[in-house]
């Protein structure tokens, strides 16, 4: 189902925008002025309630979205100083993401759109992830279209040139387990706490990146595809080989800057590869969960300043699930003239193309 262009194009929201988020394991509202000044942001993260099972429960994800919705929304606006009478449109992650999640955040945008007649944008959060580093405000310029996108967070692991608003070419997607799964399932085989990304960036930090000679999968191949499973596969084989009990912090701290370096390199050759297909895009933004990586920022860096290339990572807080990011995908939406209705469905899986 592909979205159309609303005609005339507007020239964007005529007030601020509530963005909502809540796809995931993070209950997210913001309030951006027209122009992207950000005049609040609240976010609570569930990590608390999943902890105990080693992931997220769908579930409780969404009871908890639920529970913790309403007076968020309020609680940001009141530090908007706004009311909802006061907002220009009213956006909410549509999908991809948990089912529950999704019907408990676009049916609380939509009533408050009904309720004050106001516009309501369902927005796609991988869009949201591509648009956010062209906030207006942050360190770095605003990357001009076209830019190539390495989205990888606990969910996606893609590479997409992004044309434009609306306007995206997936270029290589994940084989098997995404990017951040990949962490998390390896920082629980390493005995790490969750979520395990940033655990296993921890454990690395003393460990030798070449202790082992871990796999890569798919390197030097042609494409940008990615695979990880096979390395979290072998570091399980590797874990399973040590004597029974907790690994010794040592050696859990080897295999950890083992795989990081792996995936490292799978990501830098995956990134070539994409920018010699892509010659026109000058910029490569790093976003997701799995870009607030240090070990992984500082190798694209390094490969971008060696090909003449921009890298930008937004700010670590815009990487990971945000609402920002929903509403400033709200405005660059609205400008470009596209619309929604109440009509507009939750899309559990929602590729980014048909956005
Ligand atoms: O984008 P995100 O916040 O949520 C979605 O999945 O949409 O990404 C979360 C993922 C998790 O898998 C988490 O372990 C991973 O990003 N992550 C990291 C780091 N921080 C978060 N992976 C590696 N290194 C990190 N520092
Ligand atoms: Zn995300």
């Amino acid at each position: 189902m592909e979205r159309k262009a609303a005609a005339p194009a507007p020239s964007g929201p005529s007030g601020p925008v509530l963005g909502i988020e809540s796809s995931c394991d993070e209950t997210a509202c913001a309030v951006l002025a027209p122009d992207g000044a950000i005049l609040a942001e609240v976010l609570l993260s569930q990590i608390a309630e999943h902890a105990a099972f080693g992931g997220v429960v769908p579930e409780i994800a969404a009871r908890a979205h639920l529970a913790a919705l309403p007076r968020l929304a309020a609680a940001c606006l009141r530090e908007a100083g706004l009311g909802y009478n006061d907002l220009g449109a009213i956006a909410a992650t549509a999908g991809p993401g948990l089912i529950g999640g999704l019907l408990v955040g676009t049916g609380f945008a939509k009533g408050a759109a009904l309720a004050v007649h106001k516009p309501y944008l369902a927005i796609n959060h991988l869009e949201a992830h591509a648009l956010a580093a062209r906030l207006p405000g942050l360190e770095h310029t605003q990357p001009a279209f076209p830019y190539l996108l390495l989205l990888l967070s606990g969910g996606h692991s893609q590479c997409i040139l992004v044309e434009g608003v609306g306007r995206y070419r997936r270029l290589g997607t994940t084989l098997d387990d995404a990017a951040g799964e990949a962490f998390d399932k390896t920082a629980k085989l390493l005995g790490l706490p969750y979520p395990g990304g940033p655990a296993l960036e921890a454990c690395a930090r003393t460990g030798a990146p070449d202790a082992y000679r871990l796999p890569r999968p798919l390197l030097h191949r042609a494409g940008c595809d990615f695979s990880f499973s096979g390395l979290k596969t072998a570091v399980a084989l590797l874990v399973a080989a040590q004597p029974s009990g907790p690994l010794p912090a040592a050696q859990a701290a080897d295999i950890a800057a083992s795989f990081q370096a792996a995936v490292t390199d799978i990501l830098a050759d995956r990134l070539a590869n994409a920018l010699a297909l892509c010659p026109a895009a000058r910029t490569v933004v790093a976003a997701g969960g799995v870009a607030a990586n240090a070990a992984i920022r500082s190798r694209l860096t390094a490969m971008c300043t060696e090909q003449a290339k921009a890298f930008i990572a937004p700010p670590l807080r815009l990487c990971t699930d945000n609402a920002v990011m929903v509403a400033w995908a709200a405005i660059e939406r609205l400008r470009a003239g596209f619309a929604d209705t109440l009509e507009a469905p939750c899309r559990p899986r929602w590729p980014l193309e048909a956005a």
